[in-house]
């Protein structure tokens, strides 16, 4: 474990809860998933004819994708200024593949940071470590390109690779990503993939020497103190972030024991990038539960978007942003400045709890909606006021004078609340209580 290495500022990241992630790149013209490269063992030369050659994302209209994220409620980005298969969104001095070098002729990053600055929007920048396209990086068996080679093609292919050429080359390119673009609040590195037993060997794996993660570390903190970094570097200690990616956690993330910082990254279907024919997309409501789930176990939540190769959120990913909006647009003090609720409050059943300790306001989000009351437990007498968030309704408690008969089930600490019988007509309704 790295000891006292530095660290970012997560203040305002945990304040903000929720931002959107954008994968964008040539595989968004393949439209079946980011990794096809790998997939399918396309070689370099093949992608290059097929995607690079014609990369054109004529509709890219970086406004409306910075104004679609702001109205959803989201408050940072996170976008791919380079994937896995090796392809710069912007005009990276340090190579030809990049975006200016398309039909789209231009650094398609620059109006993106600009536009989502432009609606206050913090910024990140993902960077993949994998290239599948860098003439020195190490081609391994486990995430490499060609993975359906054999190991005879593969030394073949990696006679003259020098690792540590491509790791000076990630450092250049990361250089530049955090001086030609203002502040950087968010750098998220991916992935490693260390082979314990040949930690020197990377055509088995690759880890912090095959990244040279201490080195990149400690220029990204030179270069930029405060920019909050994910946890992919394998360089223990150096990270501000957990990134749990396509599961939740079932309660605050922790390592050593420790509660983290950390942030969950869901996609709106399953795939990454762009993918035309999945139908395994999440419905709204799906979604804002798990916005929602997050924040009541202290986290953050880095929803993706994957644009076309025109350069267009499709018609599924709107609909999704739109009404994750209208909801954040009565519910977004249930989520801002919030975390878990402290243990003494007890969550009931198909609910979750979030809490501003900042305003002593506790809010209770019903995934399901109760019969005529709820009950909440280590509550009584700490409620000055209540009520439904979405239209600030009054809520009474306390017990009504038939339900003393069952009183006695109840807990000395119980509070209880009286509900319409009818749930408000938003995806998740959200009660909000004013604690004394
Ligand atoms: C992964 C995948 C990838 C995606 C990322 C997002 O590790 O390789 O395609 O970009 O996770 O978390």
């Amino acid at each position: 474990m790295e000891k006292n290495l530095p660290h970012g500022d997560t203040e305002w990241f945990v304040n903000d809860r929720f931002g959107m992630f954008i994968h964008w790149g040539l595989y968004s013209m393949g439209a079946r998933h980011e990794w096809l490269m790998n997939k399918e063992n396309i070689p370099v030369a093949e992608y290059e004819r097929r995607y690079f050659q014609r990369f054109d994302p004529d509709l890219y209209n970086p406004e409306a994708w910075a104004r679609a994220a702001a109205d959803a409620g989201m408050k940072y980005f996170v976008v791919t200024t380079k994937h896995h298969e090796g392809f710069c969104l912007w005009d990276s001095k340090l190579t030809d593949y990049k975006a200016p070098n398309t039909p789209a002729k231009r650094d398609l990053l620059r109006p993106l940071v600009e536009a989502f600055r432009g609606q206050g929007l913090k910024t990140g920048f993902y960077y993949s470590l994998i290239d599948w396209h860098h003439p020195h990086f190490v081609i391994d068996n486990r995430i490499g390109p060609y993975r359906g080679c054999t190991e005879k093609e593969r030394a073949k292919m990696n006679q003259g690779r020098v690792q540590a050429r491509y790791a000076e080359y990630m450092r250049g390119q990361v250089r530049e990503l955090l001086t030609g673009f203002g502040q950087v609040d968010v750098l998220w590195f991916d992935f490693s993939y260390p082979d314990k037993e040949h930690p020197n060997d990377f055509t088995k794996g690759k880890n912090r020497n095959a990244w040279q993660s201490k080195k990149l570390y400690q220029m990204v903190r030179e270069l930029q103190p405060s920019v909050v970094v994910d946890d992919r570097l394998d360089l223990p200690g150096a990270w501000d972030v957990k990134t749990p990616e396509q599961w939740q956690p079932r309660e605050w993330y922790t390592v050593e024991g420790q509660r983290v910082v950390w942030e969950a990254c869901q996609t709106l279907s399953g795939s990454w990038g762009y993918h035309r024919d999945e139908d395994s997309w999440r419905s709204t409501d799906e979604l804002i539960r798990t916005l929602i789930d997050c924040v009541s176990k202290g986290g953050n939540l880095l929803l993706n978007v994957g644009p076309t190769g025109r350069g267009e959120f499709d018609a599924r990913a709107l609909d999704r942003l739109s009404g994750i909006g209208e909801w954040m647009k009565r519910h977004n003090r249930a989520i801002y400045g919030c975390t878990a609720a402290p243990h003494e409050f007890k969550t009931p059943e198909h609910c979750r709890l979030t809490w501003n300790p900042g305003t002593k306001r506790l809010y209770v989000h019903l995934f399901a909606w109760p019969y005529g009351a709820l009950h909440i437990d280590g509550l009584k007498d700490r409620v000055e006021y209540a009520q439904l968030l979405n239209d600030s309704s009054e809520l009474q408690y306390g017990l009504g004078e038939w339900q003393h008969q069952i009183g006695d089930r109840l807990g000395n600490s119980t509070l209880t609340l009286r509900l319409p019988a009818r749930k408000p007509d938003v995806a998740v309704p959200v009660i909000e209580l004013f604690l004394k």
